[in-house]
């Protein structure tokens, strides 16, 4: 029977619901149940159950370790939003904005803790494959997350270093789930390897995507500040585009803008933007942008399993390649 995108959603919206990840003190749990509850895309889970229906329709194995990759997605974001200074999440004010730092802290704290202890009710044949990857997984996130925070600091950022940071912050998490998935519904080497990869090329070509939304993205729809990366002087794909491709005005302009402290955010956004602009940025992001997505689709129609069911992930591939949220 055809498995469709909805249905996985419906699954997942519903064990996120019954889920309370403790109660007392309520002052450490509320922002865990706010966070989850905001919305989201339940991109990460819905991946690690599409990639399982794959091969296997028993989906009672993989509802909750699909929602443990959701809430360790919420974690990454309750302290990355402290570490960005982001006002907004899922056009809501974030966690530190509501509560305070301290909470925002503590609360992605036991976040963790209760991920892995979702964790535990993965079938035991495949507990300590799982945990290997999974941990694998956190500790390149964490890499990530650092070396977006040393380059918002530096002037002489790469391309590579870039392609490197969001393969760790970003793209590592989707080859997770989706190679997770495969795992846990008892797939071979090859095939966990296909759809890991296919995960990789995704998760490269969605972090691109969201630092395009971040400036070119309409702010009541992406539900987060627009322009911020560009406040908070982050190496963004778009940025190293223009500075690779811009002449020596340019070039110094951009450097300047980045080392003004006191510039106001407005002006300075725009002024990034209009240098964008006029090197044509966005439209070859757009393009690394389907490049990527090409490979993830070249891996998955190597997969072998039912085309039924990979056009499902296919379909869900490409609304993420759509996306304005
Ligand atoms: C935001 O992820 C963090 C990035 C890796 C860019 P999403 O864009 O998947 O955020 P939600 O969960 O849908 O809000
Ligand atoms: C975040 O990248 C990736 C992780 C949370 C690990 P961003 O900082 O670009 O994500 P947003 O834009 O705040 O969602
Ligand atoms: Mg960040
Ligand atoms: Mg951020
Ligand atoms: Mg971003």
């Amino acid at each position: 029977m055809l498995f469709t995108i909805d249905k996985a959603k419906k699954i997942i919206e519903k064990e996120i619901e019954k889920h309370t990840f403790g109660e007392h003190p309520n002052e450490l749990y509320e922002p865990i149940r706010y966070i989850m509850s905001i919305g989201g895309k339940r991109m990460r889970p819905i991946l690690m159950i599409l990639s399982y229906r794959l091969f296997n329709e028993d989906l009672k194995k993989c509802i909750k370790p699909a929602i443990a990759a959701e809430a360790f997605h919420n974690f990454t974001l309750m302290h990355d939003d402290i570490m960005d200074d982001a006002p907004l999440r899922r056009g809501k004010p974030t966690v530190h904005e509501k509560w305070d730092v301290n909470t925002a802290i503590l609360s992605g704290d036991v976040m963790l803790v209760k991920t892995y202890e979702l964790l535990l009710t993965v079938e035991k044949k495949y507990l300590h494959d799982f945990l290997h990857l999974f941990n694998t997984m956190a500790a390149r996130v964490c890499e990530g997350q650092q070396m977006d925070m040393n380059f918002e600091k530096r002037e002489d950022v790469t391309l590579d270093e870039y392609m490197e940071m969001i393969k760790r912050k970003t793209a590592e998490l989707l080859a997770f789930c989706m190679e997770a998935g495969a795992l846990l519904a008892g797939a071979d080497s090859k095939n966990r390897q296909l759809l890991k990869d296919c995960g990789y090329h995704a998760g490269i070509a969605f972090q691109l995507m969201d630092d395009l939304l971040d400036l070119y993205g309409d702010a009541h729809i992406f539900g987060k500040t627009v322009g911020g990366d560009i406040v908070a002087n982050k190496k963004t794909y778009l940025l190293l585009t223009a500075l690779s491709r811009a002449k020596e005005n340019d070039k110094e302009k951009l450097k300047q803008l980045l080392s003004l402290d006191g510039i106001y955010a407005e002006e300075k956004i725009k002024e990034v933007k209009k240098i964008f602009d006029k090197l044509e940025v966005r439209t070859i992001t757009e393009l690394k942008i389907n490049e990527y997505f090409e490979k993830a689709f070249q891996c998955l129609r190597k997969t072998e399993a039912s085309m039924m069911h990979k056009n499902q992930l296919k379909k869900y591939l490409e609304t993420l390649s759509n996306r304005n949220q």
